[in-house]
C-alpha cells in the first residue's frame, strides 16, 4: 500500500471536510501520500453528501468522470466515503461499475483493510454505523486549507429527527468526543499557528461527555487558547444554553456570531418539520442573544417549499427573516430524501415552480437585508483575522471579522494569520471593504475598544 498516492474530493458540510482530514491521517499512517488532483492518484476517494438531491447528482456526475479515468488507468481504485455510502452500497458496485470501495462515516478505520481486499481483486464495503466511534485518538491531517482556520469535530451523529433530514440515517446516533482529545487537538493546532477553530457537531448543544456540557467545553477551549478565536456550528434553537450567551459576551475569543437555524417561520410548519419550538420561542431566543451579546451577528438555515407549505406559511418565513435581519442565511428548496419522516408520511406536493419562486423571494429579501446591515458597518472598527490574499487581487488580503463578515483590504505589510484592526469604508451584500489601521491581537483589541451594538 505504501507507495500509493491518494486524492480525496470532499462534498457537503464542514463535518465532511473534518472527516476527510481524519481519512488523510489514516491513509498517511499506512504510508500513502496525498496528491492534489485525481489525475495523479492511484486511489481516489469521494467524500459524499446526501442532504439534497443536487448534492448527490454532483457526486454521480463526478464518479462518471472517474469511470473514464479508470478505463485509461487499469489499477486505479475509486472509493465512495460518507453520507451516500449507506444508500448505495452494493448497488453502486454491481450495477454501475463505478466504484471499488464504499465506506460509511463510522468505518474509516477499516479503509486500510478494505484497500487490501480491493488489491486482491474484490470489491469492498463497510457501512456499519457505530454508537461509539468519534475518531478521538486520530489526529486529523489538514492537507488543504489556509493554515489559519481549522474545524474540530466534537461530536458525531444526530438524534433530532427533523422530518426533512437524512442525517440521522446517514450518520447514525449522537455521541460526544472526550474533552481531553478535543483539548489536545486544539493545543496542537495552536502550536502549528492556527488562529481560528470552529467546533463542529450536527447538534452542538447536546454535547455531553461525563460532566462536561457544551458551555463548559467552550469555556475550557477558549480559556486554554486565548489567541485562538472560536466559533461553533450548529446549535439547535430548542435548547440553546443561556449560560453560553453570557460566556460569549464576556470572553473576547468566543466570536460574537451565532448560526441558529430557524428552517421556517410559522408554528404549523415548524411542527410539521418536527422542530420542537414555536416562532415566538425562537424570536425570544434571538432577543436574548441580542440583549446579552450586544452587536451579535446571526445567521440561519431556511427551507422553502416543504410539504404542504401554504402561501401564509411562506409569508411567515419571510416575516421572521425580516424581523431578525440575519447577517447571513443558507437558503434551500426542499428536496425529499428517502427514509425521512417526510418521505414516509407526507407528500412532496409544492410544485417545483412555486418552490423556486418562494426561494427566490426569500433570497432577494435576504440580499437586501444583508446590504443594509453591511451599510451600517461603514466607519466601524473590527479585528480581522487574515486568511489569505483576496480572490480578486494579489494586492489585497481577505479575512473575517469576529462577527464572521468577509473583509478585504490593502495588503501593505500584513500577512496571513495576522490579526489586523481595520475600519470599514465600503460594502457589498457579501463583503466589507476596509482600510487597515494596525496589526493587533485579541488581547490588545478587546482591551482598548468599546464594542457598541
Ligand atoms: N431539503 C432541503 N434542505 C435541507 N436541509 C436539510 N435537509 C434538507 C432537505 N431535505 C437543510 C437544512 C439544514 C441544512 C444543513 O440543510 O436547512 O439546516
Ligand atoms: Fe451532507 Fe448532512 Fe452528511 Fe454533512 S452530514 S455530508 S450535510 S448529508
Amino acid at each position: 500500500m505504501s507507495d500509493k498516492r491518494f486524492y480525496i474530493e470532499t462534498y457537503g458540510c464542514q463535518m465532511n471536510m473534518a472527516d476527510s482530514e481524519v481519512v488523510n491521517s489514516i491513509l498517511m499512517d499506512e504510508g500513502m501520500s496525498p496528491v492534489h488532483s485525481a489525475e495523479e492518484a492511484d486511489v481516489i476517494f469521494v467524500n459524499t453528501c446526501s442532504i439534497r438531491e443536487n448534492a448527490e447528482t454532483r457526486v454521480w456526475n463526478r464518479l462518471k468522470e472517474f469511470r473514464s479515468l479508470k478505463k485509461e488507468k487499469k489499477d486505479l481504485t475509486v472509493g465512495v466515503l460518507g453520507c451516500m455510502a449507506e444508500r448505495i452500497k452494493e448497488n453502486i458496485i454491481e450495477k454501475e461499475q463505478l466504484v471499488d470501495i464504499v465506506v460509511g462515516p463510522d468505518a474509516y478505520r477499516d479503509i486500510p483493510n478494505l484497500l487490501k481486499e480491493v488489491n486482491d481483486g474484490r470489491k469492498a464495503v463497510n457501512v456499519l454505523l457505530s454508537l461509539e466511534e468519534t475518531y478521538a485518538d486520530i489526529t486529523p491531517v489538514r492537507t488543504s486549507g489556509n493554515g489559519v482556520t481549522a474545524f474540530v469535530s466534537i461530536m458525531r451523529g444526530c438524534d433530532n429527527m427533523c422530518a426533512f433530514c437524512v442525517v440521522p440515517f446517514t450518520r447514525g446516533r449522537e455521541r460526544s468526543r472526550p474533552l481531553s482529545s478535543i483539548m489536545d487537538e486544539i493545543s496542537q493546532l495552536n502550536d502549528q499557528g492556527y488562529k481560528e477553530v470552529t467546533v463542529l457537531g450536527q447538534n452542538v448543544n447536546s454535547y455531553q461527555y461525563e460532566d462536561i456540557d457544551f458551555t463548559k467545553l467552550m469555556d475550557e477551549v477558549s480559556k486554554a487558547n486565548p489567541e485562538i478565536r472560536f466559533r461553533f456550528s450548529s446549535p439547535h434553537p430548542k435548547d440553546f444554553p443561556e449560560p453560553l450567551l453570557h460566556l460569549i459576551a464576556e470572553r473576547p475569543n468566543l466570536c460574537n456570531y451565532i448560526h441558529i437555524p430557524a428552517q421556517a417561520g410559522s408554528d404549523t410548519m415548524l411542527e410539521r418539520m418536527r422542530r420542537p419550538y414555536t416562532r415566538d420561542q425562537y424570536l425570544k431566543l434571538i432577543d436574548r442573544m441580542r440583549e446579552i451579546i450586544p452587536g451579535v451577528s446571526l445567521s440561519t438555515d431556511i427551507i422553502a417549499g416543504f410539504c404542504d407549505e401554504t402561501e401564509e406559511e411562506h409569508e411567515a418565513t419571510m416575516s421572521l427573516m425580516k424581523i431578525v435581519e440575519y447577517d447571513l442565511a443558507y437558503m434551500f428548496a426542499y428536496s425529499e430524501r428517502e427514509r425521512t419522516l417526510a418521505a414516509r408520511k407526507y407528500e412532496d406536493n409544492v410544485p417545483e415552480k412555486i418552490k423556486k419562486r418562494r426561494l427566490t423571494e426569500i433570497i432577494k429579501q435576504q440580499m437586501a437585508i444583508q446590504e443594509k446591515n453591511n451599510k451600517d458597518e461603514v466607519a466601524r472598527r473590527h479585528l480581522v483575522l487574515v486568511e489569505g490574499t483576496s480572490k480578486k487581487s494579489d494586492e489585497q488580503l481577505s479575512g473575517r471579522t469576529d462577527t464572521n463578515k468577509m473583509v478585504v483590504f490593502d495588503k501593505k505589510n500584513f500577512k496571513k494569520g495576522d490579526y489586523v484592526e481595520v475600519e470599514v469604508t465600503d460594502y457589498t451584500s457579501a463583503t466589507l471593504i476596509a482600510k487597515p489601521i494596525r496589526k493587533s491581537s485579541i488581547a490588545e483589541f478587546y482591551n482598548q475598544t468599546v464594542v457598541t451594538a
